[in-house]
């Protein structure tokens, strides 16, 4: 990959985003509540694959909370991890960048897509798409403070009337942002309607840096498809992973142009489910790791098209352990 996509870097930001993402990356997307380090791990299982932390609020790191710093820990040796922050103090969120470059983040994303209403102490995410003055000020601060690469996901705009994606790109560039990743749908919208892929053209059309192309891309086909109809350079998956963390792998292999490997059989999809079960028990602690890791279980049930029956069973199960490894062909005596 040439390095010409980074014509605006700032003296600080050395970090380089060319050989972060490598060529048509297919990258997993930042998901509260989903793409924690066993899911993650259940991604790389398939691939190697940048993947996104969860949304580490920066007020809530700074106060130290433990679930703050459980969703920052970076992977370590597992692969590269890109650590999402959400903000809008500037000198907070740089020193949570801090944080987050210093437990191993390969690069940091700014949040300007989330649409909640209210994040730890204010309006966070898509609110951000609305105040252009603050969204600058809040990357540059971020990028005087780390030497990794700093990078922004953000949706169209804020709603039909504003999508103002290419212009807020294009300002956060020439602050020095390395990249974008666009949710083609506008905050209005949350999660309604088909993501607009086509609009995502325009932010490509007005920026240089590489751009991630977001929203409802599933499978193969699509993550083709969104590649040619928006021009982006990469690819960024949110739920078409839930359940299924071998599509990633799969969709890399189509971009790449190698062959793509065939959705595994229903027993490996259960040994998938079954480790990351295990590791979402020691990441968390049982009664934790139990509460966070069953909507899992479901969406792995219906990958494995268990049907209604054997899903809710093992949803509800209060110790689901047993049945996940009868359906994963291990034997108690393996268990240890
Ligand atoms: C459960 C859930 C949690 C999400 N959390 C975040 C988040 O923390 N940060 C973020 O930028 N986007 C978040 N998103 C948005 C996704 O990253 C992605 O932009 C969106 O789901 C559209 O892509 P998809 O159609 O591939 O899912 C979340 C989405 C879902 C479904």
């Amino acid at each position: 990959m040439t390095a010409n996509y980074a014509t605006n870097i700032s003296a600080q930001n050395m970090g380089n985003i060319a050989d972060v993402l490598g060529l048509k990356p297919v990258v997993l997307a930042p998901m509260a509540g989903v793409t924690d380090a066993p899911f993650r791990a259940a991604v790389r299982s398939f691939g190697p694959a940048l993947v996104y932390s969860e949304m580490v609020a920066s007020a809530e790191l700074l106060r130290d909370r433990r679930s703050a710093a459980l969703r920052l820990k970076a992977d370590g040796a597992a692969g590269p991890l890109a650590i999402q922050l959400a903000g809008r103090e500037p000198g907070a969120l740089a020193e949570a960048a801090r944080i987050a470059e210093a437990e191993g983040a390969i690069l940091i994303d700014i949040n300007m897509g989330c649409p909640a209403k209210k994040v730890v102490g204010g309006l966070c995410g898509s609110a951000l798409m609305r105040e252009p003055d603050l969204a600058r000020a809040l990357v540059r601060a971020v990028i005087a403070a780390v030497s990794v690469p700093v990078t922004v996901k953000m949706r169209l705009g804020w709603d039909e009337q504003d999508r103002n994606a290419p212009e807020l790109a294009r300002q956060l560039e020439s602050e020095g942002v390395q990249a974008v990743a666009v949710h083609g749908r506008t905050r209005a919208q949350f999660y309604e309607g088909p993501a607009d892929w086509s609009f995502i053209a325009r932010v490509k059309a007005a920026v240089t840096i590489p751009v991630l192309a977001n929203g409802d891309v599933r499978g193969t086909e699509d993550a083709k498809n969104i590649l040619q109809v928006s021009g982006a350079d990469g690819v960024m998956i949110g739920r078409g992973a839930f359940g299924r963390p071998w599509v990633i792998a799969q969709m890399q292999a189509a971009l790449d142009g190698a062959p793509v490997p065939a959705d595994p059989p229903d027993a490996v999809k259960w040994q998938t489910a079954l480790r990351q079960y295990r590791a979402a028990l020691s990441h968390y602690g049982i009664d934790l790791g139990r509460r966070v890791v069953r909507k899992h279980l479901g969406w792995y049930a219906e990958s494995a098209n268990a049907g209604k029956e054997l899903r809710d069973a093992l949803v509800r199960a209060a110790d689901p352990e047993p049945l996940l490894m009868r359906l994963a062909g291990v034997l108690q005596s393996e268990a240890a």
